[in-house]
């Protein structure tokens, strides 16, 4: 699904933190979100999925707007967030997370055989199916990681955003992984917002670069235009 951000202003309390911000991601793209250690870029995440309020704007998910639905209802609408750290429940063993995300996704009327079904996980990330019966705090970082991700895109969500996701993965998996995941985003209509430190990485899967800076969008265009644009100075 096409996410549209109209003007969006968003932050803590009183503090505002993002003004003025306005994007699309059109169905089956990836839109990178960049900029320097507290631009706002995981703020504008929050902002998204509802888990603070707007004071200004307008998220619409293809003509429905969603800034006024609660964060479980925008998630029933297939709005997905893999958070920054490790968004798994660690109490829970690895099969666990999965079946209670995929039965939560299934509640809401969603197909469970329908997109990326555990078993896709599993071949994705065979580490996973070797330690299913595992608690998942008790798996590596990068294995935590890896399940953070199964669980972001488990099922058929329609716009997912991603933050950070390639920490704690050695290299030759995040390539793999972004490659996976650009296939998914095409395949399934999908729309993502990725938040990566890993620029060149990130650049190589992305068709959009939005650059924050103290809260505002400094830059925005589309992939080919950024290779020939100076990017680093917004950093
Ligand atoms: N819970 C909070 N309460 C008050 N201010 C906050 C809170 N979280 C973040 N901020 C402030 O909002 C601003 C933007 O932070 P944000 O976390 O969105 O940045 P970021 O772009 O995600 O940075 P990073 O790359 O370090 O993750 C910062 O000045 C930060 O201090
Ligand atoms: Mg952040």
């Amino acid at each position: 699904m096409t996410l549209t951000v109209k003007n969006i202003g968003s932050g803590y309390g009183d503090r505002g933190i993002i003004d003025e911000i306005s994007f699309t991601v059109p169905s089956g793209t990836i839109m990178a979100l960049f900029g320097h250690n507290g631009a706002g870029k995981s703020t504008t995440l929050r902002a998204l999925l509802g888990l603070l309020p707007l004071s200004q704007g307008s998220i619409s998910l293809d003509e429905h707007r969603i800034d006024k639905l609660s964060v479980s209802d925008r998630i029933e609408k297939g709005l997905r967030l893999l958070p920054e750290g490790r968004g798994v429940f660690p109490d829970l063993t690895v099969a666990e997370n999965l079946s209670v995300v995929a039965a939560a996704n299934c509640k809401k009327g969603t197909d469970r055989t329908a997109g990326t079904t555990i078993e896709k996980v599993y071949s994705l990330f065979p580490v996973l199916a070797d330690k299913r019966n595992l608690q998942a705090g008790n798996m590596s970082g990068g294995q935590q990681q890896m399940l953070a991700f199964g669980l972001a895109i488990l099922g058929s969500p329609r716009c997912v955003l991603l933050e950070e996701p390639s920490v704690g993965l050695q290299p030759d998996l995040v390539e793999e992984l972004f490659g996976y995941f650009r296939v998914i985003c095409r395949e399934h209509d999908m729309s993502a917002i990725l938040i990566e430190h890993r620029i060149t990485s990130a650049l190589k899967i992305v068709d959009d670069v939005l650059i924050l800076n103290n809260g505002r969008v400094v830059y925005h265009d589309n992939v080919e235009a950024t290779r020939n644009h100076d990017i680093w100075q917004y950093f």
